[in-house]
């Protein structure tokens, strides 16, 4: 008996002091202590040398030792199972970064920038409007009410559950709210999408892209407006290159223009961009109509203005000897890596 005591004293000592680190260390300790040969087994086996008087004390402390080291063995398994590192999320913070290849921007994006940027160091702060437009905003306030006939100029997707609303068919929208905000003066420049139903080719696609300027202050002149568009030739174009104002209608603008410069492509001398003329045509403008500003609540007595709209794509096209509008829309990566910043 007195052994028996000292050896499950030792065991206990054994037992307690055992740690595992994975569940193969755990198995191994059961097949030791619970397993069909394991000590507990050989203990209990050496009860039948104890003396019968002895027999129930013996009995209570084998007991109690092989709950101990079933307690253990359900001790370690379950930290075991809880702890194990999980290899598949295993990250090492160590490793350098993958690279995230560098992109490029859009064409679009290029021109647009390029445009903008020209008019801000003029002083014109960039603004912009919504692209699904209430018809007043698009038509309306600029002098264009139903049913008249300039309307027809732009082909127009309307929003069929609420044909009050619609893609806006040019940024003149952005004009319009900025106006109708009454703080003057206004020298605003501004870029955006723009959508007509036109049947997409080459040349010409349903959605594009235009940048308007407007310019509302006292005494703002025809020589004003001519005098900003010079500049932004000079800056976009070069030095060389010429200008010329053709008398033109928008019914949004009195007088209007259009402007063209002397082609870029082949200097003036006639080619297949400038169709033979010498010349490209490059925006729409004029002087902001009377009944536009009354329309926004400014005073046409007491405030003039001028406006101007040009499109991105056309430009972005000569400029990159693109010569097909489509793949601006494509996302073909081929096609949209080829563009950097240096232009
Ligand atoms: N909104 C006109 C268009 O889309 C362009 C334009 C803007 C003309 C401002 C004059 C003044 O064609």
């Amino acid at each position: 008996m007195e052994n028996l005591l000292k050896k499950i004293e030792g065991y206990r000592n054994e037992i307690a002091a055992f740690t595992a680190l994975d569940a193969k260390a755990v198995e191994e300790f059961r097949i030791k202590w619970l397993g069909t040969r394991g000590i507990v087994k050989e203990i209990m086996g050496a009860m039948k040398n104890v003396a019968a008087d002895k027999k129930k004390e013996a009995g209570q402390l084998l007991n109690e030792f092989k709950l101990f080291a079933e307690n253990k063995y359900a001790q370690l398994k379950e930290t075991t199972i809880n702890h194990q590192p999980d290899t598949s999320t295993q990250i090492d913070l160590t490793l350098p970064g993958d690279d995230i290849p560098l992109g490029s921007r859009h064409p679009v994006t290029l021109m647009r920038n390029r445009i903008v940027s020209i008019f801000q160091r003029l002083g014109f702060a960039v603004a912009e409007g919504p692209e699904i437009e209430d018809d007043w905003h698009n038509f309306g306030a600029l002098n264009l009410p139903e049913h008249h006939p300039a309307r027809d100029m732009q082909d127009t997707f309307y929003i069929q559950q609420n044909p009050d609303f619609l893609l806006r068919t040019h940024t003149s929208n952005v004009q319009i709210r900025e106006m109708e905000k009454g703080v003057l003066p206004i020298r605003g420049i501004y870029p955006g999408r723009v959508y007509r139903n036109e049947t997409v080719s080459a040349r010409s696609h349903c959605f594009f892209h235009q940048v308007e300027g407007l310019y509302i202050d006292e005494n703002v002149s025809f020589a004003d407006l001519k005098q900003t568009l010079y500049f932004f030739v000079k800056e976009m174009y070069g030095k060389d290159v010429k200008v010329r104002f053709r008398p033109s209608y928008f019914p949004f603008t009195e007088p209007s223009a259009e402007m063209d410069v002397s082609c870029f492509i082949c200097g003036g001398e006639g080619c297949s961009v400038c169709k033979k003329t010498g010349w490209v045509e490059i925006l729409g403008c004029g002087m902001v109509h009377p009944n536009v500003l009354s329309n926004c609540g400014i005073d046409p007595n007491k405030y003039t203005g001028f406006a101007f709209g040009m499109g991105i794509e056309r430009p972005a096209m000569l400029k990159y000897g693109i010569n097909d509008i489509r793949l601006f829309s494509e996302n073909d990566v081929r096609f949209l890596k080829q563009f950097t910043s240096a232009i």
